[in-house]
């Protein structure tokens, strides 16, 4: 059985779809819905016909993490569940230390414990802040984290890299991904932010759609084509994708490091301006934006050497940037159809 941490959420429950499409292996969810909802496995069973079963816990209470373990037989694992929003970290630190740093040393336990040896831990671009040489691959410098939201992925990558050099059979993969957006093509599951969104995709449909009256660009006064940022956006399936084929080649022991790193980008530097003229293109709305001032901590650009994922893991993006705001648009729509029915 895998198991697959914040199952419900954005990248997790796109994963449990793309691998409950290919594995026959049972999947099983830990999700404590902090930041998602049970109705995310009603969207699986619409879109795959299986139903994905969903453990109830906070992954920082060992015991009942060790009660997951003990009633099941775990193989491997898929580590998503963590907060996420980079802002808010920077105001609650120790909500961040402790729920992301707990977890994952609780997981690791019951790894040691249950001896679960495939691992694979969702981590970020983040750790690379803004990196001298572009595009960025895996050998980069790790900089000072700019928030502790990103010192949890660097603090997380090591301590799974201790972890590994401590117990030799134990194999783990870190995922870096970069800027994940868009929803399933289907457009029946997708990203669902709380409050004001803070990631561009989902500002700019909320505003495509009138929940949001004005997007402000931030700041398009950088040294780049049109002044605004750069980013690597990537579909959120193929993210998903990467993640059932890093578990494969952990499973299959195919790794050639005990603890490896893949960076996951489309390899394309896209402006604030262009992800808007995408998603313009592909809705036929006309967004209302205005350029504003710089958001504090943005990083001017960054994008993916994505070759390793590509020559090891047999990686390939399936979808380009106006398939990424078309499936946006498709769920956004969706959503405000869910919304009018009740
Ligand atoms: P998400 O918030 O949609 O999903 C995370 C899920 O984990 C949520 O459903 C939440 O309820 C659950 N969760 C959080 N803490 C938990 C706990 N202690 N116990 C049980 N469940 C818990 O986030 P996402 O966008 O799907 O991100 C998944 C992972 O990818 C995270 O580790 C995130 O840091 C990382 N990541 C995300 C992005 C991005 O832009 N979305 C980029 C890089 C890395
Ligand atoms: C993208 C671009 C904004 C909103 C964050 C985290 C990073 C990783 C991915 C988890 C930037 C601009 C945005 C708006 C705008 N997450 N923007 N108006 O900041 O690249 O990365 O998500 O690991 O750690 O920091 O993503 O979507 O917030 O911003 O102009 O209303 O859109 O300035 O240039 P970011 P984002």
């Amino acid at each position: 059985m895998i198991l697959i941490t914040g199952g419900a959420g954005y990248i997790g429950s796109h994963t449990l779809i793309d691998l409950a499409e290919i594995t026959t292996e049972e999947l099983l969810s830990v999700d404590n819905f902090e930041n998602s909802s049970a109705a995310t496995f009603d969207r699986i069973a619409a879109i795959c016909k299986k139903k994905v079963d969903n453990t109830e816990i906070d992954l920082t209470d060992l015991q009942k993490t060790t009660e997951v373990f003990q009633k099941n037989k775990i193989t491997a694992i898929i580590h998503f569940a963590a907060h996420k929003a980079v802002g808010d970290s920077v105001e609650q630190p120790l909500k961040y230390y402790h729920n992301n740093i707990q977890s994952l040393v609780n997981l690791l336990q019951c790894c040691e414990e249950f001896k679960v040896n495939n691992f694979i831990f969702s981590s970020s671009c983040t750790v690379y802040g803004q990196p001298e040489v572009l595009p960025v691959d895996e050998s980069s410098p790790i900089l000072p984290a700019e928030s502790p939201y990103g010192n949890t992925k660097q603090i997380g990558e090591e301590i799974i890299k201790d972890f590994c050099t401590a117990n030799p059979s134990f194999n783990a993969i870190a995922l870096r991904y970069f800027n994940p957006v868009g929803a399933h093509i289907s457009g029946l599951n997708g990203e669902l932010p709380t409050g004001v969104p803070s990631n561009l995709v989902p500002f700019i449909t909320q505003t495509g759609i009138g929940i949001r009256a004005q997007l402000t660009v931030f700041g398009a006064d950088y040294n780049t084509r049109d002044g605004s940022c750069v980013r690597d956006y990537i579909h959120v399936s193929d993210i998903a994708h990467a993640h059932t084929l890093a578990l494969n080649r952990v499973q299959n022991n195919d790794n050639k490091e005990q603890f490896e790193v893949f960076n996951l980008g489309s390899g394309n530097g896209t402006t604030v301006l262009e992800a808007i003229k995408a998603f313009e293109k592909v809705s036929g709305v006309a967004l209302n934006y205005k350029i504003g001032p710089r958001r504090g901590g943005d990083i001017e650009q960054v994008y993916s050497d994505s070759t390793k994922a590509k020559d090891e893991l047999g990686w390939e993006t399936k979808f380009n940037l106006d398939e990424m705001m078309s499936s946006a648009w498709k769920w956004e729509l969706q959503l405000k159809a869910e919304r009018e029915k009740i």
